[in-house]
């Protein structure tokens, strides 16, 4: 079962896959009100009433792991630090976690990251627009998932440091404003 948390922010270059747990849980209200959204599923038919409720008719599966890139370590560190760094996309992001585990790490309205520990069952949708960041965990350095997408998927990762606050990140911004 999926657990939440405020991110410590003493993640260096070398340790991000570890837990980082500043000891102060989050809520999955909470996480509703960023827009960030959780479900416990442990049957297909579940998953395919969820992807039909909300539209999204294609899925596929991804494999992360040092296994995934034939053990060349640069290849697999490189796209570590690729989904490690901070980004957004102008479609939601929905997980479903089969194998493994992993850390989605969103942005809060005060700026904050909270990380959310995924576990096998586990199905987190992040917004269009949120700030994120994902890791495997230190203990598995692992994970099998399915994506759930439309008709083609916009995964293009909008780095936040690029500036580029896209129509998507605005309309964001906007329905999480206080
Ligand atoms: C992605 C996750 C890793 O963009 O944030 O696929
Ligand atoms: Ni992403």
């Amino acid at each position: 079962m999926v657990e939440v948390y405020y991110h410590d922010n003493k993640d260096t270059v070398d340790n991000f896959t570890e837990p980082h747990d500043s000891g102060r849980p989050v809520s999955l209200e909470d996480l509703s009100k960023i827009g960030v959204f959780y479900k416990h599923i442990t049957t297909k038919e579940e998953l395919d009433a969820l992807a039909n409720e909300r539209h999204y008719k294609n899925r596929d599966e991804v494999n992360l792991n040092l296994a995934a890139f034939n053990n060349d370590m640069n290849a697999y560190n490189a796209k570590m630090q690729q989904f490690y760094k901070e980004h957004y996309h102008e479609d939601e992001e929905i997980r479903y976690i089969v194998e493994g585990e992993g850390y989605f790490d969103v942005r809060n309205t005060g700026d904050e990251w909270i990380r959310a520990k995924l576990v096998p069952n586990d199905l987190l949708i992040l917004p269009a627009g949120i700030y994120h960041r994902f890791t495997l965990t230190d203990a598995l350095k692992s994970v099998r998932a399915v994506r759930l997408f439309k008709d083609q998927p916009k995964w293009e990762a909008i780095n936040r440091d690029s500036g580029r606050e896209s129509e998507a990140r605005l309309s964001y911004a906007k329905t999480v404003a206080v």
